[in-house]
């Protein structure tokens, strides 16, 4: 069990920490707008120690220290396995869904060193900075497409029209999938990625259960086609890779095949949903880029740090450790609000406000925390930003001006945060 170092733990301010942590992940006020709650979180209870029986930190140093801490990993639970510890029936369920899952094969994700640091050196190699700069133009190319639907129509929900198709046309390209599947994978990824949520339900725990049954068995199928006929694609690459060194098995390429889409399909989409909707929600900040459009790399930047698409990480303990304060021992969790920690005064100035500018030249504000840290950092940061940049370049090379056309909501979702809808009009000036 987490302890504190020093002192004893004061129950009125566990049940406050316990009453915010429920508050942002769990109710409206929370999924419509964190950032408040996370700045009474940071300063009331920076590091708190749950009812639940874990920790939770919000300060950036203190996400980032854990995060790139040796002495925490997977264990062997999953991602999303440690909100399974209350009474309810999805608390339940999600404790069989772990259960279940051990002994599978895992990607990378879930894996800790020596498994991890093999699989992820094969994979890592598509996703260089070289690798994901010679895709640039044939993302550009993509977004136009989407462009053109947008433009023909004058307009349309740029989550269906643009923020959708595009990351998963991206990876399905990378991979190889036929693009008449791209429609069916985009739905069962978005059912699967409702796990990592704490606040799923016991209906959404088995969409997500069933939606990875059902790309597991797509995945094996074009393993065995792929096997035979081996295209100039990852997946092949990846046979190649395992069948020359015996490095993959059949069951861990599977495993990356779905994180690929996990990790990066919904991830990208709410980074272009999020960062049109706070766009629109600062007019200014839209002026500025239609006036400058060479500050789409920074705003890029700012949107990753405003309203990450990603706000939860986590880890458990592996061996006995002291930091932020707490003693850890084996198997104790501890959660890092993402979301909280690119707003920490101590690392940002004005970290409430939305800045488009802030990243741009020489003396740009301080990394973001939205692709976590240490050894398993986003392997995608660099092909989510590539999308990013082009999409926002894209659309203020075509268009004059972007306005709203009616209401944006915010799933009920925050581990992975981002709208239902951005009904938008486009136009010329
Ligand atoms: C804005 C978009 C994205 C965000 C905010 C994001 C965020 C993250 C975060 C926070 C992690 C670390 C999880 C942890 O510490 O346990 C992660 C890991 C990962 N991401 Fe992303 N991601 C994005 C896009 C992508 C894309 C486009 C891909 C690939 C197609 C991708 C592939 C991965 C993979 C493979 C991992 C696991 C790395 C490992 O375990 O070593 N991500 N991502």
């Amino acid at each position: 069990m987490v302890s504190l170092l020093h002192g004893d733990v004061i129950p009125e301010l566990q049940a406050r920490g316990d009453e915010l942590f429920g508050r942002i992940f769990f109710t409206p006020e929370g999924f419509a707008d964190p950032i408040p709650l996370y700045r009474m979180f940071r300063e009331e209870v920076p590091v708190h120690l749950s009812g639940f029986g874990g920790a939770i930190l919000s300060r950036y140093e203190d996400c980032r220290a854990l995060l790139r801490d040796p002495r925490f990993g997977n264990g062997d639970a999953g991602p999303g396995s440690g909100f399974g510890d209350g009474e309810s029936e999805a608390s339940r369920y999600r404790k069989e869904m772990v259960e279940r899952r051990k002994g599978r094969p895992t990607s990378m994700l879930g894996l800790d060193p020596p498994d991890h640091t093999r699989q992820r050196s094969l994979v890592s190699r598509a996703f260089t900075p070289r690798t994901v700069d010679k895709l640039r133009p044939r993302i550009a190319q993509i977004v136009d497409e989407c462009l053109d639907d947008l433009e023909a129509s004058g307009g349309g929900d740029a989550m269906q029209l643009l923020a959708m198709p595009l990351p998963v046309s991206v990876i399905s390209e990378m991979l190889g999938v036929p693009q008449a599947d791209w429609p069916t994978i985009r739905d069962q990824v978005t059912d699967l990625v409702g796990s990592l949520e704490p606040s799923a339900s016991k209906e959404e725990l088995e969409k997500a259960e069933e939606a990875g049954a059902v790309l597991w068995q797509y995945f094996t199928g074009l393993l065995d086609t792929r096997r035979q006929d081996p295209q100039d694609d990852l997946f092949s690459a990846l046979i190649a890779a395992a069948d020359g060194g015996d490095k993959l098995s059949d069951g861990e390429i599977l495993a990356v095949a779905n994180l690929l889409f996990a990790a990066g399909a919904e991830t990208t989409t709410n980074l272009i949903g999020n960062g049109l909707h706070q766009l629109l929600d600062h007019p200014d900040q839209m002026e500025a880029l239609f006036a400058n459009p060479d500050l789409v790399p920074s705003m890029v930047e700012e949107i990753l740090r405003y309203d990450s698409p990603v706000q939860l990480d986590g880890r458990a303990c592996l061996e006995p450790a002291e930091i932020a304060g707490l003693q850890f021992e084996p198997g104790d969790r501890v959660l890092t609000l993402l979301g909280a920690a690119n707003h920490d005064p101590s690392k940002y100035d004005r970290p409430d406000e939305f800045d488009i500018s802030r990243y741009h030249g020489p003396d740009g504000a301080e990394p973001v925390m939205s692709f976590g840290s240490g050894i398993h950092y986003c392997l995608g940061a660099n092909l989510a930003k590539v999308e990013g940049q082009e999409v926002f370049a894209g659309l203020v090379r075509r268009f004059g001006r972007i306005d709203a056309a009616g209401e944006r909501t915010y799933r009920n979702r925050l581990v992975l945060r981002g709208l239902n809808e951005c009904p938008i009009s486009v136009g010329s000036r």
